[in-house]
């Protein structure tokens, strides 16, 4: 598309007028966001570019592993791989209060990515994968009054203290529209119409308990089954997010002889074109049955699954 192919070419000369021979680092999420700014980066300024990829352990399945062999591997990306998953598990210990988790990964992110920038000698540019949506959503939301709806998980504060300024190429841009710039900067398909996932990833699909390692299983598990239905249904393009939830309630069930008491599951599955406004997806009731089958079966420690019906609003997307 030439409008976007002229959108490309124009931010790629603005990120090199406002960085010069300066150095740039990028926070690496897996995320498409993220990813098409340091698709974007690397393209203007190459290895002035440094990407840092905190890894929290919150992640969906296989994910971290995609995102060093894309940018490591093929893209030939400077990328820091830092495993804190430990420190994040220990910081959130005992922890169920939404905001208090939100703003712990907030820090803890923080301080991580601070170190790592450090050892890489440091820079003069954060690059950021700021959205329009964004810009609006912390002025106010949805036109309402100006109040915190979630704290959302971001570099804030990081910029100022490590004495950087900041490169936010896709500021003017809705989803959509990163999307098409991320296919024209070459991206794969699969991770340019990946579903968007929050900063503080599988942390927040877990409310109402503690996290720790077996229950984030329990739920990648979940969430995985979920998503490869979805994909086998042909359906992955056509919804917005679509996430299981584990729910802090055990429930009786009965498995062959046995009667069984273990988590329930929420699936989560909506249309949006900006996350601001979200109506639940319309699955056919066969394809939800198919789903809580095979999660009930593969996953041990889930015996009953539902699906949540609620929109946007009342309802947020994430249950955090
Ligand atoms: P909610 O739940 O507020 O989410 O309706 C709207 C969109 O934002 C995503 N989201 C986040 N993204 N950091 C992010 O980068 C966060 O802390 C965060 N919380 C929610 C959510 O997945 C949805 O796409």
């Amino acid at each position: 598309d030439w409008t976007m192919k002229a959108f490309k070419a124009q931010e790629i000369a603005k990120v090199r007028a406002q960085v010069g021979s300066g150095r740039v680092i990028c926070g690496l999420s897996g995320g498409v966001d993220s990813s098409v700014v340091a698709a974007l980066l690397h393209e203007a300024i190459g290895d002035q570019l440094t990407c840092v990829f905190v890894d929290t352990g919150f992640m969906r399945s296989g994910e971290a592993d995609q995102v060093v062999s894309l940018f490591r591997d093929r893209f030939n990306i400077k990328l820091v791989h830092k495993d804190a998953s430990d420190l994040f598990l220990d910081k959130l210990a005992g922890l169920t209060d939404p905001e208090k988790k939100r703003k712990i990964i907030g820090a803890t992110f923080i301080d991580v990515f601070e170190e790592e920038a450090k050892a890489v000698g440091g820079a003069d540019f954060l690059a950021q994968g700021t959205l329009y949506p964004d810009v609006i959503e912390s002025v106010s939301f949805t036109g309402g009054p100006s109040v915190t709806i979630k704290s959302h998980h971001n570099v804030g504060g990081l910029p100022e203290r490590m004495n950087m300024k900041l490169v936010e190429p896709l500021r003017e841009l809705f989803k959509d529209e990163v999307r098409e710039l991320g296919r024209e900067l070459g991206l794969p398909d699969d991770m340019v119409g990946r579903h968007p996932f929050p900063g503080p990833g599988l942390a927040i699909r877990i409310p109402g308990q503690p996290l720790t390692r077996e229950n984030l299983d329990i739920l990648r598990k979940a969430d995985a089954v979920y998503l490869d239905e979805i994909r086998k249904a042909g359906l992955y393009d056509q919804i917005w997010q679509a996430f299981a939830v584990l729910l802090p309630v055990r429930t009786v069930g009965v498995m062959g002889d046995s009667r069984s008491y273990d988590y329930a599951c929420a699936l989560r599955a909506v249309t949006s074109t900006d996350g601001m406004t979200a109506d639940f997806y319309p699955f056919d009731m066969a394809f939800i049955g198919r789903v809580a089958n095979r999660i009930i079966n593969e996953v041990k420690g889930i015996n009953r699954v539902t699906y949540d019906v609620t929109s946007k609003p009342p309802g947020t997307i994430e249950w955090e």
